[in-house]
This record gives structure tokens, C-alpha cells and sequence, in this order.
């Protein structure tokens, strides 16, 4: 057996672990060491800015970080220090690490428009992904993922480590699987704005900066920078050439929590998305047939509400409200939950009518809970590569909510309301809506659609 392989195999301390209940005692799990260095995964990293290494950080008492590749040579080689103490392989181009025999599991931290193509070659090349949100720039992108997600079987775990916040998230939908709201009639997902800017001006990228690299499928673009404002590092969430803006940056988060209280109510089966999304929203320039006519400034929506409806009318609202968090009303009361706090009538009543003990580890899928929020999300990562069980925030349910996001982004940037086929994923009567499911890719970064 390959040095590789036997790592891969025997990340037994930390399934060991990860076996044990929640309940009975996170932290003594936490303080866990793998005995090893066999017991340690082999990891490769792409995309090496702040997520990234805040990712394998919040890791590292699991992993060996062993290659890192990035378009900044700066980011790779400053990441490489803070993870493995410069021992790590620098690349520039991520598809060296996919060829790389001795690493089977991989974090994608790039930015959203290099998601789904690193994603599905890494899939294709028999590596296990923990990838961020959002997985996708459009809803033909998810389909994509989720076929090949099928045909190799590999785990994919998405960076939407709300999904392991017990105390909070989870505990939120465990009631509503519960029943404690009753019916559901409306999810909101507070979600913040966008900023605004005036033009940022063309410069010369950084030399260590490969921009052509880091444009990748996005049209040619001028590198912009002046401050802290850029078409680049970090910024590039308020582009929609590189991302969905909020929509998709925290609705990846807060819609996902919205969609799986329908899906726990019974309210929105798997099948059973919006019929229609429609409502308001701001840009802070003029938009042509769907895209932004000013290319040299932030252009993303800046303030919106933006509803799907869903059978029997029960409604989610997308909002760009600053009381960041999701509040969930059904007929029996509301709850509002977000990073810091899960409030509201019915969560008070739990002191005299507890949960069920095994109402969280059921909505879990009954999935080790290893600690709380991001170190969690990993913990449960590396357990179903190890046993080969479906995460948590698997491409499936993932896209179910990106999909509505980008439904939101395709109705914001139009202008109007789209209606939407759920079965067949498609919007309906509106030829120049539907045909903004995909995107075109840059010439020698096209993905192959199958
Ligand atoms: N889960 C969360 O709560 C959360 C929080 C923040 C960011 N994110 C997600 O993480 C991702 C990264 O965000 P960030 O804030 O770290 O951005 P960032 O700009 O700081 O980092 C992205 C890195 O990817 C690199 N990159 C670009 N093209 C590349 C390529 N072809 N190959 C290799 N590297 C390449 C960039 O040079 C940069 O170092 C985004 O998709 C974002 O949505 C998730």
C-alpha cells in the first residue's frame, strides 16, 4: 500500500474520535492529538488567501498541508510558512497538484469564478474536495458538479460551515424538524448590501501576481487597484465577472439555512423548488442585457428584496437588511438565528419541553459532531472521506439553495421576475432569463459540459 494511500486510510484517531457523541464531551475531542504521522491527511491547497489558510488552520491538528498552488506567488509562498513551515510544494498552476499521486484530498479556496472547473478535474482526478461557497458562478455550473459528484463518488464537502454551528444553526432547523414552529410561512435571509465605489483605475498588477492566471475562464479584464479597492484579492465578491456579490456570498450561507427549514418541514422536497423569484434591487451601475456597462467599478446590487415563492405560498425573502441572520415563522412562532444567537418564543419554551436527545445528530444525518462551527465542518469532512458517507453540506443540497441565489442574480440583474421549472431547472418564458443559467468561458478555460 502507498505511503499515501495508508494516510488516507488510517485517519483512525480522528474517526476514533469523531464516533463519540457530541453530548458527550466536544472539548475532550478538541484536545484530541492524532498518535501518528500516519494518522495525519495529506492535503493540497488552491487558492491560498485568507480563506484558505484560515480553513487548514482551523484543520491542523488533522492534516499535513503538502503543495499549495496559487496565481500570487506571494499568497502560496506567505500560506506555505503559516501551514507546514515552508516544507510545502509552491505551484502556480493547481493542475500540478492534481497530478500529484500521494495527495488524495484537496481544499479550493480560489475565488468564486475558479470554483467548478479545479473542482470537477479534482473530482475526475480521484481527489476528495473540501471546496468554498459558493460552489458555482451559474445554476448550469451545479449540474455539472452534481454529475460528475455522481459518477466518481468522490466526497465534496462545501465551506458552509453554518451547517455545523449546533448550538445555533443546526439547533434552529432540529426545531423546525421537530415541528416546534408548526407550518412554515416565510424564511428571510438578512444578508447585508454590497458597497459601491467610484472608478478604480487600471495598473499593473503586482509582479509575483499571474492576472492572466487568476482571470482564468473570466472575460480579459484590466487589473485594478487603488487602496483597498481592486477587482482582485478579496474584493472580487463585488464583481459580478468573478462572483454573484452578496446574493451569493452570504446567501450561500443564509439561503442554505433557509432551504434546508423548508426541506425539514417538508415544505420544499427535494424536487420541489420556488415556481417564481421576483422583486427589487439596486446596482450601483447600469446594467445591458444582464451584465454591467461600466466594467471599471464594484458593480453588484447593492440593496434588494427579493422573494421565491413556493407552493401554498410560503415565502423566502432575500434581503440586504444589516440584522444579518435567518428568521424562520411558522403558525406556532418565529425564531431568529445567526452566528452569535438563536432567539424567539420558541426557543424559551424549550426549557420546560426539550428537544428530543437525538433531534440535533438526526437533522445531522447522524454524522460525528466534533466540536462547533468551522474545525467541525472539517472534523465531518475528513470522517466521510475516511467512511464514505454524504457530508453535511453536500453538492446536492448546496445547490438546491445556490440555485435560488442565482435565481435571485439572474432576476436582479433583468429587472424582472423569473418563473422557474424546479424538476427541470430551467427558467420558463423568458428566453434571454433562461440563457443566463450558464456563462461563456474565456477561450482554453472551457469546461466540458457533458
Ligand atoms: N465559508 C466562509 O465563511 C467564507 C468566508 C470567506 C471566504 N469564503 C470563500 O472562500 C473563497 C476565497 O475567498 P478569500 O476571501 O480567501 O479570497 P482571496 O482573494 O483572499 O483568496 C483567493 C486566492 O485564490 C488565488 N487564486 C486565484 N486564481 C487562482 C488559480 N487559478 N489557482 C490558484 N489560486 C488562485 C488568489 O491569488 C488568492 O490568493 C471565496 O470563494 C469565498 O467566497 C468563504
Amino acid at each position: 500500500m502507498s505511503p499515501s494511500r495508508r494516510q488516507f486510510l488510517s485517519a483512525t484517531s480522528l474517526v476514533a474520535a469523531a464516533t463519540v457523541p457530541y453530548f458527550q464531551g466536544p472539548s475532550r475531542l478538541l484536545g484530541a492529538e492524532p498518535t501518528s504521522k500516519n494518522d495525519r491527511v495529506a492535503i493540497g491547497l488552491i487558492g491560498a488567501g485568507g480563506m484558505g489558510v484560515g480553513n487548514l488552520r482551523a484543520a491542523s491538528k488533522w492534516i499535513d498541508v503538502m503543495a499549495i498552488a496559487d496565481a500570487d506567488a506571494r499568497h502560496a509562498s506567505a500560506a506555505n510558512q503559516k501551514l507546514s513551515g515552508g516544507k510545502a510544494a509552491e505551484y502556480a498552476d493547481y493542475r500540478e497538484i492534481l497530478d500529484r499521486k500521494d495527495i488524495d484530498v484537496l481544499h479550493i479556496a480560489t475565488p468564486d469564478h475558479w470554483h467548478t472547473k479545479p473542482l470537477i478535474e479534482a473530482m475526475r482526478a480521484g481527489k476528495d474536495v473540501y471546496c468554498e461557497k459558493p460552489l458555482t458562478l451559474t445554476i448550469d455550473e451545479g449540474k455539472l458538479i452534481r454529475k460528475v459528484q455522481q459518477e466518481t463518488g468522490r466526497i465534496v464537502q462545501v465551506g458552509t460551515q453554518q451547517r455545523s454551528q449546533f448550538k445555533l444553526f443546526v439547533k434552529a432547523i432540529a426545531m423546525v424538524a421537530e415541528g416546534r414552529l408548526g407550518k412554515i410561512k416565510k424564511v428571510t435571509a438578512a444578508i447585508g448590501g454590497a458597497p459601491s465605489c467610484d472608478a478604480i483605475p487600471a495598473v499593473e498588477p503586482p509582479k509575483e501576481l499571474d492576472w492572466d492566471r487568476w482571470l482564468g475562464p473570466a472575460p480579459v479584464a484590466d487589473y485594478r487597484s487603488s487602496g483597498r479597492q481592486s477587482n482582485c484579492h478579496g474584493t472580487f465578491r463585488w464583481w459580478y465577472e468573478y462572483s454573484g456579490g452578496k446574493l451569493t456570498d452570504w446567501g450561500a450561507h443564509h439561503v442554505d439555512i433557509s432551504v434546508w427549514a423548508l426541506e425539514q418541514a417538508g415544505q420544499a422536497a427535494e424536487q420541489g423548488g420556488p415556481l417564481r423569484l421576483g422583486g427589487t434591487a439596486t446596482h450601483p451601475v447600469a446594467f445591458r442585457d444582464g451584465m454591467p456597462v461600466e466594467r471599471d467599478r464594484y458593480n453588484t446590487a447593492t440593496a434588494f428584496e427579493l422573494t421565491a415563492t413556493y407552493p401554498g405560498d410560503v415565502e423566502l425573502v432575500i434581503r440586504h437588511d444589516t440584522d444579518n441572520g435567518v428568521t424562520i415563522e411558522g403558525e406556532k412562532g418565529r425564531i431568529f438565528v445567526n452566528r452569535g444567537k438563536l432567539v424567539g418564543a420558541p426557543v424559551e419554551a424549550l426549557a420546560d419541553d426539550p428537544l428530543p436527545e437525538d433531534a440535533i445528530a438526526k437533522v445531522y444525518k447522524n454524522l460525528p459532531m466534533v466540536g462547533d462551527g468551522r474545525g467541525a465542518h472539517w472534523a465531518t469532512f475528513l470522517h466521510c472521506v475516511k467512511t464514505r458517507q454524504e457530508p453535511i453540506s453536500d453538492v446536492h443540497s448546496h445547490m438546491r439553495a445556490l440555485n435560488i441565489c442565482h435565481l435571485a442574480g439572474i432576476s436582479a440583474r433583468l429587472g424582472r421576475e423569473v418563473a422557474w421549472d424546479a424538476k427541470a431547472e430551467q427558467i420558463t418564458g423568458d428566453e434571454q432569463a433562461n440563457a443566463m443559467l450558464a456563462r461563456p468561458y474565456r477561450k482554453g478555460y472551457e469546461i466540458e459540459m457533458g
